[in-house]
């Protein structure tokens, strides 16, 4: 239980900035919110640590607090008690879910995360920005009409084909779907049949990377460099190599989705943009740092506290969650000057989208170049963001804010 003297949320409704979008209910609503960021403006306005009763949560927005909190040894990415999920505990999907390094604390965490950051580190940037750039245009080739399925297929089927082009997996149209299945297992909204297809994927991606580890042959840079960071090869199943290499899948998959989504919608809604980035592509790569900053794939993450911890005039019980909203930091005016402009030429500043401090996301580069490439090909091969039969709304999540395209009227959705 949380101290008594805990500060509650503030009024939020009887100040709402808008009419046309009623504020969200709570933080978790806001990340499939129209217009989240008036919200996440009082949140930030509030105590650095503000204690939401219904959600059972204290809630970070201020970019000091997200930082102080994401660099504090005392907070966890699990609850103490259960380092996996209930719902998954016991099944294949539970089995690699515990040796992520997203997942995980302590020796477990530092080794492969020491492995990933390696063999990220290593990868070549132009050589994805190629590649993404040219899978997207021949998935455009593909297609006759600018539908809702070609948006999907560029959005999440292309990031991920580029990270197991890494891995050394041969190009195959499935993998897209089995990853899709295998995610669901990384939500808490995912029902019980969601989570049987989620084991389901597990085992076959694992059978898919256990035979490519296994190859006499090197099979690619990026896993050497994975194995020799120090993440073994092992026969033993699951083992720590393949449940993270399935991660990096994992990772990409929804919040690669989410950073080029977001940018497509920044174009829709900001058509002087589309003019400047056609005029000059090179300012795409700025673009879609600022559109990672302006309008996050990620909004929030989650801490545990694993010890009583006193921090901003709260007190955290043993247990206590921390929601920390990344989207609110990255519109705090002590990190960014004017932060609710879209800045195409903002001087370079730490994203807090892609988190800090010991699990701050190693593929960001890559993040960035691929949506990069994906973005460029539709700004270049004539895409019409300004299209009025254009909609969208938000994937259901807790954390990632990932728009799902349709055309109303002339276009297939
Ligand atoms: C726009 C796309 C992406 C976003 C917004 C994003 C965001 C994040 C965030 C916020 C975290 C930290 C979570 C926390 O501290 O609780 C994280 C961790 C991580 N990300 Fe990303 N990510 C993206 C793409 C990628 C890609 C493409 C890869 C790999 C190819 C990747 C690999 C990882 C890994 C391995 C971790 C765990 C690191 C650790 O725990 O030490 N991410 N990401």
């Amino acid at each position: 239980m949380a101290s008594a003297m805990r500060p509650t949320l503030p009024a939020l409704l009887a100040t709402e900035a808008s009419m046309t979008h009623p504020f969200p209910a709570d933080p978790i609503a806001a990340v499939t919110h129209p217009n989240p960021y008036p919200y996440y403006a009082q949140l930030r306005n509030g105590a650095p640590l503000i204690r939401d009763e219904t959600l059972k949560l204290w809630v970070a927005a201020r970019a000091d607090t997200v930082r102080a909190i994401l660099d504090d040894a005392r907070l966890t990415v699990r609850p103490v008690g259960e380092p996996v999920p209930r719902t998954i505990a016991g099944g294949p999907a539970g089995e690699i879910y515990a040796r992520l390094a997203r997942m995980t604390e302590g020796d477990t965490h530092r080794v492969a995360r020491q492995a990933l950051v390696k063999g990220l580190g290593g990868v070549d940037i132009v050589k994805v920005r190629e590649s993404s750039s040219r899978e997207a245009a021949a998935v455009m080739a593909r297609y006759e009409t600018c539908d809702a399925a070609l948006l999907d297929t560029l959005a999440f089927a292309i990031p991920v084909r580029i990270v197991a082009e890494l891995a050394g997996l041969p190009p195959n149209d499935a993998l897209a779907a089995t990853v899709r299945q295998f995610v669901a297992c990384l939500s808490p909204l995912s029902p019980p049949e969601a989570l049987d297809n989620a084991h389901t994927a597990a085992t076959a991606l694992q059978a898919k990377l256990h035979a490519l580890t296994r190859a006499e042959a090197s099979t690619s840079p990026l896993i050497e460099r994975i194995v020799s960071g120090g993440l073994e090869a092992s026969e033993e199943l699951p083992n720590a190599l393949v449940s993270n290499l399935l991660g990096l899948f994992s990772q990409t998959f929804e919040a690669t989705a989410g950073l080029i989504g977001n940018g497509i919608v920044t174009l829709a809604t900001h058509p002087e943009l589309i003019a400047r980035l056609q005029a000059s592509p090179a300012d795409i790569d700025a673009f879609v740092r600022e559109v990672a900053r302006f309008d996050p794939a990620v909004h929030n993450t989650r801490r545990f506290a694993r010890e009583l911890i006193c921090m901003d005039g709260a007190t955290l019980q043993p247990g206590d969650a921390v929601l920390v909203v990344l989207a609110a930091a990255s519109r705090d005016e002590a990190s960014f000057h004017a932060p609710e402009r879209f800045m195409l030429d903002r001087p370079e500043h730490a994203l807090p989208g892609f988190g800090a401090g010991r699990h701050a996301c190693p593929g960001e580069a890559i993040a960035r170049t691929i949506a990069s490439g994906v973005l460029a090909a539709l700004v270049t091969g004539g895409f019409d963001f300004a299209d009025p039969a254009l909609r969208w709304s938000y994937q259901p999540s807790s954390n990632g804010r990932i728009p799902r395209f349709n055309f109303i009227g002339s276009h297939a959705s």
